[in-house]
């Protein structure tokens, strides 16, 4: 038996779905349930599980480490813990400008305040001030200020001139930002990019409340800007070694920025996605993940950056 488990937090429509779905494809020898976790001993059996798709160990540091030890015992894990732990927004910022997509221009700003156990003396490395003048001159107004880690719009402001800069800098405590230009966009998608080849494109309006951003009856997509779009899902995904991930575009001008797109466990519920885009992730990843589940158990030697890299 090869089996796929399913690691959940409170969400309930998709993994219930997607067990399901893998159970009813009826394929040989491939089995999928919620695995159940016990004490984890550092040479730990893993039983029948191949894979394992983890949706919260970001919130759950006791599953992440689990999970590393999974890998490290043959497990596929969706998505990569090791990647998880280690990416944040500005990285993925620099790593996609280096491999030729659009991003907005950012800049990663020290922490306001001091973070806990150190003080001033910790910072000697830091200039000070900052060149504060050169910074707004590089990104200019209106800018997004954001955490450098982190989702679900905490700590997101919208940013006019340099005082509101300053007053809402002056609010975020030792969080690390970052000041990034403003995409004035005619259009925003949200796009799932699954097993770095499916991928599927939402409009999405961010600017409404939750449970209207998935835009109904949307329009067409000109043709050159979807296939650029689909284009850069998996070069995106595949650059940041994300098999199970949403990005999202900003588009001025007919041109598309990527804005965010280091989500390795997306929202998949029914009731915000709407059911169109629910089943088209569930058929995408039922499909996937029994593929992974068909492949011989890992055999990594090295857990070095570098050897994931080669893919
Ligand atoms: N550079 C930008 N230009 C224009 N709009 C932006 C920019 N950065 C962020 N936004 C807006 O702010 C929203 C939240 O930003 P972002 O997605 O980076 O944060 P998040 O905390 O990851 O949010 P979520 O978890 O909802 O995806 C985006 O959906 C977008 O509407
Ligand atoms: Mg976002």
């Amino acid at each position: 038996m090869r089996k796929i488990g399913i690691l959940r937090g409170q969400e309930d429509s998709f993994p219930d779905a997607l067990i399901q779905r893998i159970n009813r494809m009826g394929v040989e020898d491939v089995q999928a349930d919620f695995i159940e976790i016990d004490g984890v001993k550092e040479a730990p059996d893993f039983g029948d599980y191949r894979v394992i798709l983890d949706r919260i160990s970001q919130d759950i540091p006791f599953y992440r480490s689990m999970l590393k030890n999974a890998m490290l015992n043959g497990v596929r894990v969706v998505n990569n813990p090791f990647w998880w732990s280690a990416d944040d927004k500005f990285f993925g910022y620099c790593l996609l400008r280096k491999i030729g997509i659009n991003v907005p221009r950012t800049v990663l700003l020290p922490n306001r305040d001091h973070t806990p156990d150190t003080d001033a003396k910790s910072y000697r490395n830091l200039k000070y001030p900052l060149s504060w003048e050169d910074i707004f001159d590089y990104i200019g107004f209106p800018a997004f200020m954001k955490p450098h880690a982190g989702g679900g719009w905490k700590h997101v402001y919208k940013i006019h001139n340099r005082e509101e800069f300053f007053h809402y800098y002056n609010q975020t405590g030792d969080l690390c930002m970052m000041l990034q230009e403003g995409i004035e966009f005619e259009r925003y998608y949200r796009c799932y990019g699954i097993g770095y080849q499916h991928v599927w494109l939402m409009e999405y309006d961010p600017l409404q409340p939750h449970h209207l951003r998935y835009v109904r009856n949307p329009q067409p997509i000109p043709s050159g800007l979807e296939a650029q779009m689909r284009n850069e899902v998996t070069k995106i995904c595949s650059a940041l070694g994300y098999d199970f991930n949403t990005v999202e575009f900003a588009i001025r001008d007919g041109v598309p920025y990527a804005i965010d797109f280091t989500n390795p466990a997306p929202d998949c519920d029914i009731h915000s996605v709407t059911e169109e885009n629910f089943y088209w992730v569930l058929d995408a990843a039922s499909q996937y993940l029994v593929e992974l589940a068909q492949q011989p158990p890992l055999d990594f030697q090295e857990y070095r950056w570098s050897h994931f890299l080669q893919r």
